[in-house]
């Protein structure tokens, strides 16, 4: 199932980013692994941005900041089923095995996990089946259509 989003602001992209959140919280249902959300597009697409937004959802008390020069970070969260929020950033990642390194693996098995992978279409190969997609396209300068593969 594909849906489509429109955001007509960087704070728009937030909300939908915790409306996203609420609505994966209410229908989960716990499997035995982690829950992996890859987010794909181009630079400037506002990848980050919605991640701020689960971020500030989940009430995370740290700073997120754009992960540049960062391939990987956790915050501790409390939900229900997830306690540990981890953010991903692929872009300066040439192969997957970069991040097979960090084991990637046993972040993913992780049932506890809730895993969002900026620029996740770069280690495609190794990305769990389940996984879920949230393509970003720029629109305009101040606009954005979201797309949801669910
Ligand atoms: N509707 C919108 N949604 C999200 N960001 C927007 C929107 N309109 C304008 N922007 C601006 O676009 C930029 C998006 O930056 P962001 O860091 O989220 O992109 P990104 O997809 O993470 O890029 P990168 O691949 O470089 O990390 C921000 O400067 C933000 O203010
Ligand atoms: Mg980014």
């Amino acid at each position: 199932m594909k849906i489509k989003v429109i955001s007509e602001s960087a704070k728009e992209t937030q909300k939908i980013a915790s409306f996203f959140m609420q609505i994966v919280l209410m229908r989960y249902n716990p499997k035995r692994k982690g829950l992996v959300i890859s987010l794909e597009g181009p630079l400037g697409g506002g990848k980050t941005e919605f991640f701020k937004g689960i971020a500030r959802f989940l009430k995370i008390k740290e700073k997120v900041f754009s992960p540049t020069f960062l391939i990987m970070k956790s915050f501790p969260c409390k939900t229900r089923f997830f306690k540990t929020l981890w953010y991903l950033d692929c872009y300066r990642i040439e192969k997957p095995k970069e991040i097979k390194e960090l084991d990637f693996s046993g972040i993913i098995k992780n049932p506890q996990n809730l895993i969002f992978i900026e620029w996740g279409n770069k280690i495609k190969k190794i990305l769990p089946k389940s996984h879920l997609k949230i393509k970003f396209k720029i629109t305009g300068e101040h606009t954005r259509i979201l797309e949801f593969y669910l």
